[in-house]
């Protein structure tokens, strides 16, 4: 949500804060903006897009080696110039980017304007901004103390970037909630909201904490607490692909991501399962491993498409592991006085580890007793560092706003798990515990043979692109999936949908459906397979119309649906990360046809960095 980049170096400034900004796109796309410092501080700002920010700086000055950029995602004040980030103070002695919120912005705006201060935006930055400029001149103090001072004042949660015009040759930084990384280079420092616009010019990266303040100049990084507490930076080493970060062949980040499932799903469990398919090994919960195995209950807190590859999640667990399992939204849980301690299993998912509502629910359990592992994307995200062990998802880096491949690793990473529990707990024998870890192994080239389908489900795509309406039904482990369907066409192609468990319909739904309501059933071969053929014929009798998704060589199924899609036989436990990819291919391609911006769909952002 919002991105941020900014440098300080040798190097022009503008094209490295132009290019990052285009990677950071895909957090907040509504406005863009930048400010370089070059004998005084030049900003450049608008509403839409950066190739909008780009015209309005052709023909401008846009020199200096200092500089930083913003993408926004607007909370406070609709998307407009006035609004876009950088916010100068009063004075224009300070300029500030942010991503977050501050909480008590309106009480500050009000004593701001009490000592005079005016307001050219409705955000709660440029109270930011002119808090800053007042402690500085009120308290005549250096632009490092009055931004720290200020700090302490503010309740919400910030990413910031900040430039004083009268301390220039410097950048100042500062993190609470928000994300912050800094690249380190030569005679250079980079920073950002994440990796992104930094990994083409260095891998050695500083994740800034919450409440760290940092002092940035092409030759010293000096990082504080609010306090004044000196802190040691810590220098990682990240590997991440610059190709990751690029469209390819591809006309969307959405559909290279949803092709490369194959390869995603294999970079999950390489290295991780035994290749004669013996046994799984998960380095990261190693340590805990016993904690694991004796867990009396596991709690899975998330959101969105992370919560519905936790209701996945659950299903594995407990058919496999046979430990009672609760799966909670992250917004809820962290708000209740949940009853969780000594024994419980807290598993936070998250493909970005920044989502605001998944870590402030693993911090409502720290200290209860209760493990807390994360099943992150991001490498050296918030909650994969706020967590005491975890397994990374390993699918590279996500940009379409939909998430795709990120579901499909994170299914597979609980299926590890609950399959290496289960054998651990002799839930399953050595045989049970083999065919499955087996069978995952061959999930990368039954996707493969789902994609193939694509040309199929653009066609069924053409059907249903007018329909106002979506219902997707599936029982079981197949559920969630029905659940993701929905959720995916809705944020993409602007489609209201629903997902339901199939037997749900009849007490409600069911009074929805017409000849113009497509309804996907996931019917595919299992033991509720006759249960869903049942409800596909209720839809049938009330002339909606049914697009199934069965397993290869189902033929009775031909007779009653209107479309079928099918995919390879295969585990019950593994068929969601079959059955979910036509669904994504399905969005995708109605999307496409209504014209609507598949990659930065309206009012998202990914990466939720703020309730
Ligand atoms: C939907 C989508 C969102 C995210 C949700 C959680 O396509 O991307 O629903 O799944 O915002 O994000 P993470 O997984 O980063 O915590």
């Amino acid at each position: 949500m919002c991105g941020i980049v900014a440098y300080v170096g040798e190097r022009t400034a503008y094209p490295i804060l132009i290019k990052g900004l285009q990677r950071l796109e895909y957090r907040g796309y509504d406005s863009a903006g930048i400010a370089l410092a070059n004998g005084g501080i030049r900003v450049y700002k608008c509403k839409g897009r950066v190739k909008d920010l780009q015209a309005l700086a052709r023909d401008k000055e846009v020199g200096g080696s200092i500089g930083m950029g913003h993408t926004r995602w607007a909370t406070h004040g609709e998307p407009s110039d006035a609004n876009a980030h950088p916010h100068a103070s009063e004075r224009g002695i300070f300029h500030v980017v942010h991503n977050g919120i501050i909480e008590n912005h309106a009480h500050l705006r009000r004593e701001l304007v009490r000592r005079g201060y005016t307001f050219r935006s409705e955000t709660d930055t440029e109270v930011l901004a002119n808090l800053i400029e007042d402690t500085y001149l009120e308290q005549n103090v250096s632009a490092e103390l009055a931004v720290r001072l200020a700090l302490t004042r503010v309740v919400g949660a910030y990413g910031l970037v900040i430039l004083c015009d009268r301390e220039p040759g410097k950048l100042l930084a500062a993190r609470k909630g928000s994300p912050l990384v800094i690249g380190v280079g030569e005679g250079e420092y980079f920073l950002a909201s994440d990796a992104m616009p930094i990994i083409e010019y260095t891998d050695r990266v500083i994740y800034m904490n919450d409440e760290e303040v940092a002092v940035i100049t092409p030759s010293a990084l000096d990082l504080k607490d609010l306090y004044n507490d000196v802190k040691t930076p810590e220098i990682k080493t990240i590997k991440l692909s610059i190709a990751n970060a690029d469209k390819g062949e591809f006309p969307h980040f959405m559909l290279k991501e949803i092709h490369e499932q194959p390869f995603s799903v294999t970079d999950t469990f390489r290295g991780r399962v035994a290749a004669d398919g013996d046994k799984i090994v998960l380095g990261g919960i190693l340590d805990v491993m016993p904690r694991l195995v004796e867990a009396r209950r596991v709690i899975i807190v998330a959101c969105g498409t992370s919560w519905h590859a936790a209701l996945v999640g659950e299903y594995l667990l407990e058919e496999y592991a046979r430990v009672p399992v609760e799966v909670e939204y992250a917004s809820e849980f962290r708000y209740r006085d949940p009853i969780v301690g000594e024994g419980d299993l807290v598993i936070a998912i998250s493909q970005s580890g920044e989502t605001a509502d998944t870590l402030a629910a693993i911090r409502r359990v720290k200290g209860t007793g209760a493990t807390c592992l994360g099943i992150c994307n991001v490498a050296g995200s918030s909650i994969s560092r706020e967590t005491e062990a975890g397994v990374y998802t390993r699918a590279g880096i996500e940009i379409g706003v939909a998430s795709t491949k990120a579901f499909t690793s994170q299914i597979t990473v609980l299926a590890m798990m609950a399959f290496l529990l289960g054998s651990k707990r002799r839930v399953l024998d050595a045989a049970e515990y083999r065919a499955l870890v087996s069978e995952l192994t061959r999930v990368p080239e039954m996707i493969a043979t789902v994609l193939e389908q694509e040309g199929r489900i653009k066609e069924i795509a053409e059907l249903y692109k007018e329909s106002p309406n979506a219902l997707f039904l599936g029982r079981g482990i197949l559920f969630p999936v029905a659940l993701e369907g929905a959720l995916k066409l809705k944020e993409i192609s602007y489609i209201h949908a629903e997902g339901y468990p199939a037997a749900e319909m009849k007490h409600g739904p069911i009074a929805l459906v017409d000849e113009r309501m497509p309804v996907f059933a996931i019917a595919t071969s299992d033991k509720l397979y006759d249960k869903t053929a049942g409800n596909i014929q209720e839809v049938k009798a009330r002339g909606g119309k049914v697009i199934a998704i069965a397993t290869r060589g189902n033929e009775e199924i031909r007779g009653l649906a209107d479309q079928v899609i099918e995919i390879p036989p295969c585990h019950v436990a593994l068929s969601p990360l079959l059955a979910v990819v036509p669904l994504q291919l399905f969005a995708y391609h109605v999307a496409v046809a209504r014209g609507c911006n598949v990659d930065q769909p309206r009012n998202l952002a990914k990466s939720v960095t703020v309730e």
